[in-house]
C-alpha cells in the first residue's frame, strides 16, 4: 500500500442513514482508491483485473441487498433504481472485455501508458457514478423512507 491521498474522500454527506449501506459504499469507494494508488505499479495490468473483479462482485453484494430493503419498503422507484444499479454492471463488464481486447491485440506487453490511460478510465468512471449515485438517487429513497417512518411516528 502506498501512502498517497485517497482519491476519493468519504464525507458525512455520503451517509445514507443505513450503517450497513454506508458500508458497503465505503468498501466499493475503498476499491476504486486502491486501484488509484496502484498506479505506477509494475504489475499494474494484472491490478486492474483484479479490481473490476472485485468491484464487479462487491457491487453485486450490495445492490442486492439495497433492493431487498427497498422491496420490503414498496419503494415507488424501485424499478427504475434496479435499472441504474443493472446499467452500472453493464458498463463494468464493458469495460473489462475492452480491456481484455486491448490486451489481446498486443499480444506482448501493453505500453505502460495505455495501461494507465485505462486504469484512470476505470477510476473516473466509478468514482463519478457512484458519487452521483449516492447524492442524487440513494437520496431519494432516503427521503422517502424518512417520509414512511415519519407517518408511523405520527400514527403513534
Ligand atoms: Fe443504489
Amino acid at each position: 500500500m502506498s501512502n498517497k491521498q485517497p482519491y476519493i474522500v468519504w464525507t458525512e454527506e455520503l451517509k445514507t442513514d443505513f450503517p450497513t449501506i454506508d458500508n458497503q459504499h465505503k468498501k466499493i469507494i475503498d476499491i476504486a482508491n486502491s486501484l488509484h494508488s496502484s498506479l505506477g505499479s509494475e504489475n499494474l495490468q494484472e491490478l486492474i483485473n483484479i479490481h473490476l473483479n472485485q468491484l464487479k462482485r462487491y457491487s453485486a453484494v450490495h445492490f442486492g441487498f439495497e433492493e431487498k430493503i427497498l422491496q420490503d419498503h414498496n419503494y415507488f422507484l424501485l424499478k427504475e433504481h434496479i435499472c441504474l444499479h443493472d446499467a452500472f454492471v453493464g458498463q463494468l463488464i464493458k469495460l473489462e472485455k475492452k480491456f481484455s481486447s486491448l490486451a489481446k491485440n498486443s499480444p506482448n506487453i501493453l505500453v505502460y501508458e495505455e495501461v494507465e490511460l485505462f486504469a484512470w478510465k476505470v477510476i473516473k468512471f466509478v468514482s463519478q457514478w457512484w458519487l452521483h449515485h449516492i447524492l442524487v438517487e440513494d437520496k431519494k429513497y432516503m427521503n422517502f423512507l424518512q417520509k414512511i417512518a415519519d407517518t408511523y411516528e405520527s400514527d403513534s
